[in-house]
C-alpha cells in the first residue's frame, strides 16, 4: 500500500475547502454558541480566540508538516519520521476520535432528524414554548434518537467505501458558500428581532468577571475540537496537500474562515435568546430550541429552516468523514484490514458506545443514572476528549515539533524549499511551538486543577 503513490488534493482550492470541511461542522453551529452561553459570552470569546492565535494556529501548521513530510496516517507519520516513540501521539487520536464520535454521531443525528421535522412544517408558527418541546422529546426518545443516530453512520460508512470522497468535496466548495448565505440571512431576521441587540452585548462584551477557572480549560478545549486538532486528523489531511501549498497561510486562512462562520452563528442565535427571553446558558439545546424561533415569522421560513438543517447535516457529515478517517487511516495502513472492513468496524464501534451517548442524555433511564465524576456518558466522553485529550495530544506535538525535529528541516518544508519566503513567519511560529504553546496548555492545565488559586 505505502508504495502506491498516494493521492494529493487537486489545487490549493482544493486543499483549502477540504480542510476547511473537517474545521466547520457541529463545533460552529452547535457547540460554540451553547458553549459561549454557559460560559458567559464576550470574556470568553475573548480567550477563546487567543487560544486560537497561539496555540490552535501553530499546532494546525505542525501537523500539517507532520503529514505532508511524511505522507502517512497519524501514527504510521512517526514511524516515517524515524520516531517511533511518538507514535503514541498519533493512538491517542485514534482514541479521541472514537470518543469524539459516540456524541457527535448522535448530535448529527438530532440535525438529521431536524431536516425531516423542518420539511413536514413542525415548526410552523412555533412558540418558544412548543420550540423546547419539540427539542427535549426529540432527546428524550432515545430509541428514535437512536436510528437517527444509526442512519447517520450508515451514511458516513458508506461515503468512506464507495470512496466518493472526491465527489464529496467537489460538493462542499458549493454547499459550504451557500451554508454561510443562509447564516447571513439569518443573522438579518435575528438582528432585526426586538431586543436583539442585548444578545450581540452578549457575544462581543468582554466582560472576564463571567470567566471562571473552567472557562478557561474549556476555551482551549473549543479551539482543539473546532480546529480538528491535537488528534491527527490534520496530520492526516496533510499528508494530501500538494507540495506547492502555502502551510502556515493554509492554517491562518482555515481558522479565520471557522471563526467567522461561528460568530455569524452566534449573530443569529444570542438575539434570537434575549429577544425571546430565553436562557444563554441553556446547554446542548440551545440552537435546536433558537433558530426555529428565528425562522418561524419569516416569508420562506419553512423552506429556509429546511435548508438551514440540510446544510447543517452536510456540514456535521463532513466534518465526520475527517473524524472516521483517523481510526480509518491507521486501521488500514498500520494494522493491514481491508479499508472496507476498517470501516465498519470502526462503524459499529462508534454505533455500540455511541448508544451509552444517546441514552445518557435522554435522561430518566439506567444508563442515565451511570455517573463518572459526576457526568453522564455524553458529557464524559465529550469532556475527557474535548478538554483532556486534545489539549494533551497538541502539547505532545508542540513538544516533538519543538524540541525534536531538526530546525532547517521545519523551514525547508514549510517554505516549500525556499520557494516561497515567508521568513518572519516562520520564525513567529519557531517561538511560538518551542515556549509560547506548550507552556499555555500546561499553565491552563494547572489553572484547572486549581494550582494558581
Ligand atoms: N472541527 C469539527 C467541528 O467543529 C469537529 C472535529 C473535531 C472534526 C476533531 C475532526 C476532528 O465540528
Amino acid at each position: 500500500m505505502e508504495n502506491k503513490k498516494r493521492e494529493t488534493f487537486s489545487s490549493g482550492l482544493a486543499v483549502f475547502f477540504a480542510t476547511l470541511g473537517s474545521a466547520v461542522g457541529l463545533g460552529n453551529i452547535w457547540r460554540f454558541p451553547y458553549i459561549t452561553g454557559m460560559n458567559g459570552g464576550g470574556g470568553f470569546l475573548f480567550i477563546y480566540i487567543l487560544c486560537i492565535l497561539f496555540v490552535g494556529i501553530p499546532i494546525m501548521i505542525s501537523e500539517f508538516y507532520i503529514g505532508r513530510k511524511t505522507r502517512a496516517n497519524a501514527v504510521g507519520a512517526f514511524r516515517k519520521l524515524n520516531k517511533e516513540n511518538f507514535k503514541f501521539i498519533g493512538l491517542m487520536g485514534v482514541l479521541s476520535s472514537f470518543l469524539i464520535m459516540f456524541f457527535y454521531s448522535g448530535v448529527a443525528g438530532w440535525v438529521y432528524s431536524y431536516v425531516f421535522k423542518s420539511l413536514i412544517g413542525k415548526f410552523n408558527g412555533v412558540t418558544p414554548e412548543q420550540a423546547n418541546e419539540i427539542f427535549t422529546s426529540t432527546i428524550s426518545n432515545y430509541g428514535m434518537a437512536y436510528l437517527w443516530q444509526v442512519i447517520v453512520m450508515v451514511v458516513v460508512s458508506t461515503i468512506l467505501i464507495m470512496g466518493v470522497k472526491n465527489g464529496i468535496e467537489k460538493v462542499t466548495k458549493t454547499l459550504m458558500p451557500l451554508l454561510f448565505i443562509l447564516i447571513i440571512i439569518m443573522d438579518i431576521r435575528a438582528l432585526t428581532l426586538t431586543d436583539s441587540f442585548e444578545g450581540v452585548k452578549f457575544l462581543f462584551k468582554v466582560d472576564f468577571s463571567k470567566v471562571t477557572q473552567a472557562s478557561i480549560l474549556i476555551a482551549l478545549g473549543l479551539a482543539f475540537f473546532k480546529l480538528s486538532i491535537g488528534m491527527g486528523t490534520m496530520i492526516t489531511y496533510g499528508s494530501y496537500f500538494t507540495e506547492d501549498n502555502d502551510m502556515p497561510q493554509t492554517a491562518f486562512k482555515v481558522a479565520f474562515s471557522d471563526l467567522l462562520v461561528s460568530l455569524l452563528a452566534g449573530l443569529a442565535i444570542f438575539p434570537a435568546v434575549f429577544s425571546f427571553k430565553m436562557e444563554p446558558a441553556a446547554g446542548p439545546g440551545l440552537l435546536f430550541m433558537t433558530i426555529p424561533l428565528v425562522f418561524s415569522k419569516m416569508p420562506l421560513g419553512r423552506v429556509l429552516l429546511t435548508l438551514f438543517f440540510l446544510l447543517t447535516s452536510f456540514a456535521a457529515t463532513t466534518a465526520m468523514i475527517s473524524l472516521v478517517e483517523v481510526p480509518v487511516a491507521y486501521l488500514s495502513e498500520e494494522m493491514k484490514i481491508d479499508r472496507k472492513k476498517a470501516v465498519l468496524l470502526t462503524a459499529v464501534i462508534i454505533l455500540v458506545f455511541g448508544f451509552l451517548a444517546t441514552a445518557s442524555i435522554a435522561g430518566g433511564n439506567a444508563i442515565a443514572e451511570i455517573k463518572a465524576f459526576g457526568k453522564n456518558f455524553f458529557d464524559l466522553f465529550d469532556f475527557v476528549s474535548s478538554n483532556i485529550l486534545l489539549p494533551l495530544g497538541g502539547l505532545f506535538i508542540t513538544i516533538f515539533i519543538g524540541y525534536f525535529i531538526d530546525r532547517d528541516d521545519i523551514v525547508n518544508e514549510l517554505s516549500n524549499g525556499g520557494k516561497i519566503s515567508n521568513q518572519a513567519i516562520l520564525t513567529a511560529f519557531l517561538i511560538l511551538i518551542r515556549y509560547i504553546s506548550p507552556l499555555l496548555v500546561v499553565i491552563i492545565f494547572l489553572n484547572s486543577l486549581g494550582v494558581f488559586k
